[in-house]
């Protein structure tokens, strides 16, 4: 069903029905208008409700149809809006609980409109790099002014429906009912068809002026203040182009030039990559073998192994989720320390008024800390978070074995080491996982789950759930040295080595980078996490994988002691307390010395070329993660990089970056660095997924 039609109280009733947000696809709009021409042609309905079932209101188009002749398929919703305009009978919306995008449009192509209270009320479309498409631009300042409907179009942000109510001079609002929504509804559609009986025409939202005293001057604040905020996405200044629209135009002009604004964006490489990230992000929760119902697993408690950077940050997103943490370490000092960390966080969210004392207390008081692995006796899920060494993880876990309930989910946080091995280590693989959070991980987005072997379906269902509990964008990986993100990353670093002895500096290299978008460049980074983590991993990776060539300055900065912002040296200098990366002489001159070493002329190297080897280097890992079946699909990719490593949202992630830029031109830079004598020619081999794609003119999505 798509949406319903009955009569009470001599009122027609169309409920719209499309779970789960009532998204305005086809058989919606087909059933409503079908209601419509049903109550016109019935002399007993005095009036029309519209009213969504279920949660929503309506949602506003229904995604599944996103780019299928369905989407625009008569009755468009521009049409189906004329049509409860042109209706000769009342019609009343009863909005509650969501009112986005097109579902607003609809509403304010009613006669009148009804709310009850604590209804979100929004036009996202910003969000997904458009403008509102469905006269949002144009009926939305009408009713509510042009400042306040011009800061809801722009940030896309939904506002209460009672708070617009309360705005002075509104006309969103005809009514808010509190209590039961559909008997106030049907009164107050009673109450209106009694009014217009006598031939009284019905108010309509075009027919309304839109008044400022100052519009040019305001339209001129607005347009400068979104220029400085949006620098990378095109939406925002263009939905002040089409408000502006508003008050200048007569209202089907109006439209128009909303409309062609709208299709304008609709091809932008930004438009693009905001809906990848979109669909990407929902995408990302599917895995093919492990369907929507898969029995899950309950998590009341959770267990974290190791209070360090890593293990405070993990415990606090269950605090936050309001599951009780209980954290085990080997010392008391570094429980307290662990401890002490997530009290700082706390409270400085609680000094910058983003958390209330009181909800602090709350998530403390679900705090414990052990010495002890009995205390994990009755822990659903564990986490381990204890150094990066597998003799340390082999050790946890055959304690876990030993002291973990039956049908306990273990899981490691290990950014590199083989999640096989370490299931290994216990009788139960099938209940071992990875859960590779990022840091600061209380705040990072992105959760990689590791698919071991042997683990089990409903592990990873309950793993994937858990991970939208606690708000983080979860992607799956299979077993490989360092999953999805930390691969790619070491070939990305690589180039960035080879970057440096040819003649780039760090600086050079992380301001192309900042540039083309990255919130940071790979030596400013490196300085941020510690240049000691990936050093560590190198020496491990160089027993596992004798004779693979990188730029040896990485190794020889450690050997000068500069791990980072941690000893007031890295790639950088820094002053102590302050983070500003400050050039350093003495990397320049460890870099030259490495240079003639190498026999290596420096020579002036291009932003472009420098951006190109970086991404390209990712684009390739990629590629061959993406043929392994490491990652299930191209947009998981994207994923990992837009919400773990800073890569610019507005380019979608590297490999929808690519498919912009086109594959063919990908392979064929490819070759040109090759062809390079200091770079590595086996190195810029097109991944063989990479290299069909691009002879077949195809692009990863
Ligand atoms: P850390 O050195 O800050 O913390 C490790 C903690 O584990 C220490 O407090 C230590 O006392 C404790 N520990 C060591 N052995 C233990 C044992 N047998 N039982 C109980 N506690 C024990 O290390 P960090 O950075 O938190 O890393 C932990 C894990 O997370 C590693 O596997 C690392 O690769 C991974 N990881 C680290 C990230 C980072 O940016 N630091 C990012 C993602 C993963």
């Amino acid at each position: 069903m798509s949406a319903s039609y009955e009569i009470r109280d001599g009122i027609a009733v169309i409920t719209l029905n499309n779970p789960p947000v009532n998204g305005l696809g086809y058989d919606t709009r087909r059933a409503v208008v079908d209601g419509l021409e049903r109550a016109q042609a019935d002399a007993a309905v005095k009036a029309v409700v519209i009213t969504g079932a279920g949660k929503a209101f309506s949602g506003g188009a229904d995604i599944r149809e996103f780019g299928s002749p369905k989407a625009t398929a008569e009755p468009n919703l521009l049409s189906l809006i004329r049509a409860l305009e042109l209706s000769s009978k009342p019609i009343v919306a009863a909005i509650h609980t969501v009112c986005m995008g097109g579902g607003l449009e609809l509403a304010l192509g009613c006669h009148y409109r009804v709310t009850a209270p604590g209804a979100q009320i929004a036009l996202p479309e910003v969000k997904i790099g458009l403008v509102p498409g469905a006269g949002g631009t144009q009926r939305l300042p009408r009713v509510l002014g042009l400042e306040t409907a011009l800061n809801i179009i722009v940030s896309g942000e939904p506002v209460k429906s009672e708070l617009l109510a309360s705005l002075p001079g509104q006309k969103l609002f005809d009514k808010v009912i509190d209590g039961d929504l559909m008997a106030g509804a049907l009164a107050f559609a009673n109450e209106v068809a009694a009014a217009h009986a006598g031939g009284k025409p019905l108010p309509l939202v075009r027919d309304l002026k839109v008044t400022h005293p100052n519009p040019d001057g305001f339209i001129q604040f607005s347009r400068n203040t979104v220029k400085a905020m949006s620098k990378n996405f095109p939406a925002p200044a263009k939905c002040v182009d089409a408000v502006e629209m508003s008050i200048k135009r007569k209202f089907d002009e109006g439209m128009q030039g909303e409309r062609e604004i709208f299709t304008s964006l609709m091809f932008t490489p930004e438009c693009k990559a905001l809906r990848h990230a979109f669909f990407g992000e929902r995408a990302a929760s599917k895995i093919p073998d492990v369907p929507d119902d898969t029995p899950q697993r309950e998590i009341k408690q959770v267990g974290v192994i190791g209070a360090g950077t890593m293990g405070g940050g993990i415990s606090m997103n269950f605090l936050n989720a309001g599951i009780p943490v209980t954290i085990l370490e080997t010392k008391q000092e570094a429980l307290d320390r662990g401890v002490a960390t997530i009290r700082k966080n706390y409270e400085a969210q609680v000094k910058k008024g983003k958390l209330k004392q009181d909800k602090y207390e709350q998530r403390m008081a679900l705090l414990k800390t052990t010495l002890s692995y009995g205390d994990l006796k009755d822990a659903d899920l564990i986490i381990e978070a204890v150094f990066e060494e597998m003799g340390v993880k082999e050790a946890v876990f055959k304690q876990l074995d030993e002291v973990a309930k039956p049908g306990a989910i273990l899981a490691s946080n290990t950014s590199t080491l083989d999640v096989d091995k370490i299931a290994a280590f216990t009788k139960r693989p099938q209940d071992v996982v990875g859960m590779h959070f990022f840091s600061p991980a209380n705040v990072m987005k992105l959760l990689e789950v590791v698919r071991g072997k042997a683990t089990g379906k409903d592990v990873l269902a309950t793993v994937m759930s858990i991970g939208k509990k606690i708000k983080k964008t979860s992607v799956v990986s299979g077993v490989c040295d360092g999953f999805i993100g930390n691969r790619m990353i070491e070939q990305y670093s690589r180039q960035a080595g080879y970057l440096l002895d040819e003649g780039a500096t760090p600086q050079q290299v992380d301001k192309a980078v900042e540039k083309f978008g990255f919130a940071m460049g790979p030596f400013r980074m490196g300085d941020l996490a510690g240049n000691d983590i990936g050093w560590a991993i190198r020496k491990r990776r160089a027993q596992e994988r004798p004779g693979m060539r990188y730029s040896k300055t990485a190794d020889l900065l450690c050997e000068m002691g500069r791990y980072g912002q941690k000893t007031q040296a890295g790639w950088y200098d820094y002053q102590a307390g302050k983070r500003d990366a400050i050039p350093s002489a003495k990397v320049e001159q460890m870099i030259a010395d490495y240079r003639k070493e190498q026999g290596i002329a420096p020579r002036k190297i291009s932003d472009e070329e420098i951006v190109q080897r970086l991404v390209f280097a990712l684009v390739n890992e990629g590629a061959k993660i993406l043929e392994e079946g490491i990652a299930n699909k191209a947009s998981d990719i994207d994923m990992v990089y837009l919400t773990g490593y800073g890569f610019p949202l507005h380019r979608g992630g590297p490999l929808c970056y690519a498919d912009t830029l086109g594959l063919f031109n990908v392979v064929s830079a490819m070759k040109r660095f090759a062809a390079n004598p200091h770079d590595d020619a086996s190195f810029w081999q097109p991944a063989p997924l990479l290299a069909k794609l691009a002879a077949e003119g195809k692009s990863f999505s």
